[in-house]
């Protein structure tokens, strides 16, 4: 299986219309070659534009989104996910996401739709975001298809330690949001010392740092032409051992997305 996903993704949360377009064709003339969005987003014909308005071919950009929580019921999530293609402009995703394990979600019915998708061609890959080890376990022994990827919050301040070993026991990435923390962890005393020693900002040293860990993939959001460009440019930052050991010793924890109240506004 192993779908052999680029180091770094372009999130588009929050991002719609013109602004989102216009990001998506900046990223990806800046080098991405991975575009996450969601039906929840509201933007996947921005995002289908975005990529068609880039000098980038289709076929070269791995292409993520999800699946609404609400259209997780098995006819649901058939119909919507064929209406995703639609909106974004494409004849399959690379990637689809069960979005969150709550609303509509059934394992059965939902993990059944997600592998006649996959087996129909809509889904190149099935993947599922916001499981537990113990769904993630659940998932595996409904599906046929092996997961390809497990999109959760993962950062310096959230370091999903146990989901990441999960992942390489059972050979899928994790691809990790927020990875910039929504901006608001930039302040850390860690993070500033190994920007300052580098010449470089926070923000590139949380990409670089995922980029050290294995199969993590980052999928930082910007609709800021020079963010974006920074933020892929992020991923030749070397950092020494001694960095990723400070990063990976940082104590305070911070969860930026509430795992209760996410569901209706991721
Ligand atoms: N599966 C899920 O449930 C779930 C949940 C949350 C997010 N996601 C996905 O993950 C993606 C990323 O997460 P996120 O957007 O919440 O958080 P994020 O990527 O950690 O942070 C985005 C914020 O950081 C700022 N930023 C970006 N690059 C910067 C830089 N180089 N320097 C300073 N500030 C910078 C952006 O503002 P500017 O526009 O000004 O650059 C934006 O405010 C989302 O877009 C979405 O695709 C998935």
């Amino acid at each position: 299986m192993s779908l052999d996903l680029p180091d770094i993704g372009f999130g588009t949360s929050g991002a719609t219309g013109h602004d989102c377009a216009d990001a998506v064709r900046t990223a990806l003339d800046a080098g991405y070659r991975f575009v996450d969005t969601a039906q929840m987003y509201d933007n996947e014909p921005a995002v289908g534009a975005g990529i068609r308005l880039s000098g980038v071919d289709r076929d070269d950009v791995v292409l993520a989104s999800k699946i609404l929580p609400d259209n997780l019921g098995y006819e649901d999530a058939k119909r919507t996910s064929r209406d995703s293609l639609d909106r974004l402009g494409v004849d399959a995703v690379d990637l689809l996401y069960v979005h969150w394990p709550t609303g509509a979600y059934e394992p059965e019915e939902s993990l059944r739709a997600l592998q006649e998708l996959h087996d129909e061609g809509v889904a190149r890959n099935v993947a599922v975001s916001n499981f537990t080890p113990a769904l993630l376990d659940e998932a595996r022994e409904i599906l046929d298809a092996d997961i390809a990827a497990h999109q959760v919050e993962c950062h310096p301040l959230f370091q999903q330690d146990e989901l990441r070993a999960y992942a390489a026991e059972h050979g899928h990435t994790v691809v990790g949001y927020c990875p910039l923390g929504q901006g608001e962890i930039f302040d850390t005393p860690e993070l500033q010392a190994v920007a300052e020693r580098h010449d470089t900002t926070p923000a590139a040293v949380c990409i670089a740092w995922a980029v050290e860990k294995e199969a993590l993939v980052p999928i930082p959001q910007s609709t800021d032409p020079d963010h974006i460009r920074a933020n892929v440019e992020a991923t030749e930052l070397d950092l020494t051992d001694d960095d990723v050991a400070k990063i990976d010793g940082i104590e305070e924890e911070r969860r930026l997305v509430d795992p209760d109240a996410a569901a209706w506004n991721q």
